[in-house]
């Protein structure tokens, strides 16, 4: 690779001991993926995966420790995925004993190393850092050193930043040192399109099943999406992105995209069009029977497959303010047509902090408790992975949690027949 004299200096220990590490780490990262050069990071704030306090990574701590020690802190500022737990979520006393005192006992400690390494506020934490509400909006064009998957898709595909699917510990390394490597979709080249997908269904594709379907087609290639347009409009507007985020976390985590583009709406697909597709691109044609075969494949891992679900999470990734307030509205709609007065599955849904505050000086909010739904910060996935959680016959409409955990997926319009208490 080859370094700039600062770069080189860096390396050299001219700027201490722990920086250099952090350097050497970023570059054979780089060389790892046959990136000739680094690049700087430009955007305002950085982002990171590792929000938990799990006891048993103590090495992270260690790690911490030695660059709060050395000053070697970002001249970022970062937010940082989601709290992986919340007394408001529903948890008998043995799964609160476990999360609390065995699984995240190291939380608070983790959570005063955060501050000192540049923590934006104590708000901070969820994987939707983009929305307005919480502030870490990158702009077209700015090169990021983020790691988690459905915001790294989000801010290539709907901002137009630059980002690879970095892993964690390496977002904060590059942030640290100011550099990340140029490979991938970095590049220009990196940001083509080797899938050509052509939407031909009879309705609005579920986001979160369309997203599956492509990412479990493409991997990690770069879609460019035909025909979505028409019923997504030519407009990035709330209900846009929100169907964005929504797609691009299931193309993300049931395959691993980093960038799609959506023709006629995302920044690049509208500034360059077609040119975006590479030459001998595959194509994968999306129809109603399509999604249903894909809808069907998915395995029911629970032991008992009619089981009665326990647990209704959606918000993976964290709702918008949008999909707050629609869903207040559908729940209580759903709930006349029932004649139930409040939801029949304990259902829980989740938002980043600064958008909950946001959406309590509505009066959506009180509608929406007297549903019986719980909002909360919580990431699903974090409250799913353990032995206890993870039995429990959990529903949900997010395919990524579908993917990571033994939660069962519903499309949107199931999921609220079912915690209503209509049919299937
Ligand atoms: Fe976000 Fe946790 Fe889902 S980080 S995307 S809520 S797994």
């Amino acid at each position: 690779m080859i370094l700039t004299e600062e770069q080189k200096a860096i390396l050299d220990g001219k700027k201490g001991e722990t920086l250099a590490k952090v350097m050497e780490t970023v570059v054979r990262y780089g060389e790892l993926f046959g990136a000739e050069k680094l690049v700087p990071v430009t955007s305002k704030y950085n982002h990171l995966v590792t929000s938990f306090g799990l006891k048993m990574i103590g090495p992270v701590y260690d790690l911490m420790n030695e660059l709060i020690e050395a000053g070697a802190v970002s001249k970022q500022q970062f937010s940082l995925d989601p709290r992986p737990t919340d007394p408001n979520v529903p948890a008998n006393f043995l799964q609160n004993l476990i999360f609390n005192k065995i699984m995240y006992s190291k939380q608070d400690f983790y959570e005063g190393q955060l501050k000192q390494l540049g923590l934006m506020n104590d708000d901070a934490f969820t994987c939707t850092c983009y929305m307005d509400e919480v502030g870490n909006k990158p702009k077209k064009g700015e090169v990021l050193s983020w790691a988690e998957s459905s915001a790294v898709v989000y801010a290539n595909s709907v901002l137009g930043a630059r980002c690879n699917r970095n892993s964690g510990i390496i977002d904060i390394m590059g942030s640290v040192v100011g550099y990340v490597p140029y490979f991938g979709l970095l590049t220009d080249e990196g940001r083509k399109a080797t899938w050509v997908v052509e939407i031909k269904t009879t309705k609005k594709p579920e986001a979160q099943l369309l997203g599956s379907a492509i990412g479990m087609k493409v991997m990690e290639a770069v879609p460019y999406v035909k025909g979505l347009d028409k019923w997504l409009g030519n407009e990035l507007d709330d209900s846009a992105c929100t169907y964005l985020k929504d797609f691009g976390a299931a193309t993300a985590s049931n395959g691993a995209v980093g960038l799609y583009h959506i023709d006629g709406l995302t920044p690049e697909a509208k500034d360059e069009g077609e040119k975006l597709i590479k030459e001998g691109a595959q194509v994968y044609v999306i129809d109603d029977a399509e999604l249903k075969r894909v809808y069907d494949s998915y395995p029911v891992i629970w032991k008992n497959p009619d089981a009665k679900p326990k647990l209704c999470f959606m918000g993976c990734p964290h709702m918008s303010l949008e999909q707050l307030k629609t869903w207040t509205d559908r729940v209580e709609n759903g709930l006349k047509k029932t004649g139930n007065k409040k939801v029949v599955i304990p259902t829980v849904f989740t938002a980043a902090p600064a958008v909950i505050k946001e959406f309590e000086k509505t009066p959506y909010a009180a509608r929406l408790k007297a549903t019986g739904v719980i909002v909360s910060y919580i990431c699903p996935l974090m409250y799913m992975n353990n032995p206890l959680c993870g039995k429990m016959p959990v529903i949900t409409s997010s395919n990524k949690l579908r993917t990571y955990t033994t939660a069962r997926y519903y499309t949107d319009d199931e999921i609220l027949a079912q915690i209503t208490g209509g049919k299937k």
